[in-house]
């Protein structure tokens, strides 16, 4: 995407998370005036003092379940990407509404705020998951019927049935993008954060839900974010869904080995068994990406090669030494 001269702001839900603070940056970088609307419920530590330090970037801090608090962050937006939502499945699987509210209310508050305030743009931050336990792989963008197998996934949805909605009836371009799981340096959930956040706590014992052949797709979340440009850029259909993910995959145990083999613990791994990790896992994962490769963009790492990247960095910033 060319460097802009914006006049008007663009609005970032969830921008003090983990791929919402990379995407504020990246926004502020081209030029962009950027509101990011946040609670501050899973921020990352430190996106307060990060974002004072950019000038053309503005925190406040409002929650999205309630739309009169939220509406007039969207006053005179040209666009709204919305990444706000509860990361985590199985808080969602634990007490349903947490996804509700922070994934159901949540998107239709920000949809219905850009509406009002005659917004044109909408990027969703959707999920693989919505795909449920796809039969066909790699899993193209109109794989059906969708039947997700998580109450989270069951929130990504139909925050896809509100965005194609809003969309139809009101003008505005969508863009929906289904993840495959993003990891970068600063991440604060997920498979590679939690295994690092085990050893912490027991260093001689690695405890991997599942049989450990749970294979997915990683993707970098600056790749993660050039997708969504690059998608952007090129595509204007009323509703535009892409996939963003790698061509391959890796295992729950190749994250364990190279986890253990990086902490330089010798930590034994036991694997708790069964084929899913927890209920609402989705045990396979791989996304036919074709639609977005068409635009030109292609990830520059591949799956294994950015877990190695994202485990590297986090030990780093735990300061444990690299080994071998
Ligand atoms: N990380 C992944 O692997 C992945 C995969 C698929 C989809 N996604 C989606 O991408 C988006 C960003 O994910 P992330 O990994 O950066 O998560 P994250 O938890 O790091 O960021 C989400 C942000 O949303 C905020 N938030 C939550 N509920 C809110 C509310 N009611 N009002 C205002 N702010 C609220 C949180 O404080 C947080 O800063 C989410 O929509 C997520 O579902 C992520």
């Amino acid at each position: 995407m060319a460097k802009v001269e914006a006049s008007r702001p663009v609005v970032v839900t969830g921008g003090a998370g983990a791929i919402g603070s990379v995407l504020v940056a990246r926004l502020a970088e081209r030029g962009h005036r950027v509101r990011v609307l946040d609670n501050l419920s899973s921020p990352l530590p430190g996106a307060r003092e990060r974002f004072a330090a950019i000038p053309r970037v503005r925190l406040r801090v409002a929650d999205l379940r309630r739309l009169g608090s939220v509406e007039s962050a969207f006053r005179n937006a040209e666009a709204v990407w919305h990444l706000a939502a509860n990361p985590d499945i199985r808080r969602g699987t634990a007490d349903p509404r947490v996804d509700f509210g922070d994934g159901v209310t949540a998107t239709f508050n920000a949809l219905e705020a850009a509406r009002r305030n005659d917004v044109h743009s909408f990027v969703y931050a959707s999920s693989s998951v919505v795909y449920g336990l796809p039969t066909r792989f790699p899993t193209p963008e109109d794989y059906g019927p969708l039947r997700p197998e998580s109450i989270y996934g069951g929130s990504k949805l139909a925050g896809e049935g509100l965005v194609s909605a809003f969309c139809h009836s009101y003008g505005i371009i969508g863009h929906v993008f289904r993840f495959a799981n993003i990891i970068g340096r600063e991440m604060t959930h997920g498979v590679i954060f939690d295994f690092f956040e085990k050893l912490r706590l027991t260093p001689d014992r690695l405890e991997v839900l599942g049989d450990g052949r749970q294979a997915k797709s990683y993707l970098r979340v600056d790749d993660c974010v050039d997708g969504m440009f690059a998608a952007l850029e090129h595509a204007r259909e009323p509703l535009n869904i892409f996939n963003l993910g790698t061509e391959d995959q890796t295992t729950a145990r190749e994250i364990a080995e190279i986890v253990v083999e990086a902490h330089g613990s010798r930590a034994r791994i036991d694997y708790l068994g069964g084929e899913r990790g927890w209920t609402g896992d989705v045990p396979r994962q791989l996304l036919d990406t074709a639609r977005i490769r068409a635009l030109g963009w292609k990830p520059r790492m591949g799956s294994t090669e950015a877990v190695r990247e994202t485990v590297r960095e986090l030990a780093q910033g735990r300061g444990i030494a690299p080994s071998g």
